[in-house]
């Protein structure tokens, strides 16, 4: 970490991944490759082929920087590790976007403490080629500086969480996945539409700025979008007063339901998608994630 600044951004270095590191991004690639047809959505999965991200091994970001700058304008910086919330949401608001370089260990396939490269690069990176959530992206990051300023920080990392890190959104087809956190899990990928246990419910702006999470078990509920003008549309109002209205609410447990939310059915995907793996399988109902909380 010598080589840290002040922007935490630090080098890549491409070349010095092992190939047992190269191996282990292969593996989680091809696992997730069959899981996501059929259950990611439309514009994740052209951002991935965009991207030309395979399961060659770690991609070079600087490759990736390039084709997503030409897509949208933003690019890949390298960081050690979560960096402080000002230096993340300063990196967002200039579409950077701070990407750890380090691949989990092979006993560590499912559980993860921390993002990695194969969730921040496999998991965010593609939803960035998307113009309307490269725009997203930003104007989250900018509304980072401004809840810091104003004290509203957990209010806003809730949006975050339930959106670029666990979102669904619903299309013709049925549920699909946008949320960087789900796309770069086994076992939630299969568990957030499949499983009867956790609540779908309609994105609604002001319930999930209310509405706890827990970082180290798969979501007791997910938020359902229709698509991304409307989360774009729903999050471009000033937060401010919102804030103020929220804060004297009380909070929602993750668990709960209340009168006004709206369900979405379990998904079933149909056969030809791809081969049915039971959750069971991939192990255990705890922690197969990475934990990206900000707060
Ligand atoms: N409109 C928000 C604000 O005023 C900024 C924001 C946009 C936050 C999009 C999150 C996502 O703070
Ligand atoms: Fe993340």
């Amino acid at each position: 970490m010598s080589e840290a600044r002040t922007d935490y951004a630090i080098k890549q270095d491409w070349s010095a991944y092992s190939e047992e590191e190269h191996a282990i991004w292969r593996l989680l690639f091809e696992r997730q490759q069959r899981l996501l047809a059929g259950r990611a959505c439309r514009e994740y999965l052209d951002g991935l082929e965009g991207l030309g991200v395979a399961a060659g091994g770690i991609p070079d970001f600087r490759r990736l920087s390039d084709i997503l700058d030409r897509a949208t304008g933003w690019r890949i910086v390298a960081v050690p590790g979560l960096v402080p919330d000002d230096v993340f949401f300063a990196y967002l608001a200039a579409r950077r976007f701070p990407s750890t370089c380090f691949i989990r260990r092979r006993d560590q396939l499912d559980y993860l403490q921390e993002p990695d490269v194969f969730h921040d690069i496999y998991g965010h990176v593609p939803m960035l080629m998307n113009p309307v959530f490269a725009d997203y992206m930003q104007a989250y990051g900018q509304g980072g500086l401004k809840a810091l300023r104003l004290g509203h920080l957990p209010r806003l990392a809730r949006l975050y969480w339930y959106t670029v890190e666990f979102g669904l959104i619903a299309t013709q087809e049925g549920l699909r996945i946008y949320g960087s956190g789900i796309l770069s899990s086994a076992g939630e990928s299969l568990y957030c539409l499949d499983d009867p246990q956790p609540h779908r419910l309609r994105f609604d702006l002001r319930r999930v700025m209310r509405t706890r999470y827990h970082i180290d078990r798969y979501q007791e509920s997910y938020f359902v979008i229709d698509d991304f003008g409307q989360l774009f549309a729903a999050t471009r109002p000033d937060f401010a007063p919102i804030y103020r209205e929220i804060a004297v609410l009380p909070e929602i447990a993750a668990e709960a339901i209340l009168p006004e939310d709206r369900e979405y059915a379990a998904f079933q995907p149909p056969k030809k998608e791809g081969p049915r793996v039971s959750t069971a399988r991939l192990g255990k109902k705890e922690g197969p994630r990475v934990s990206t909380a900000r707060v």
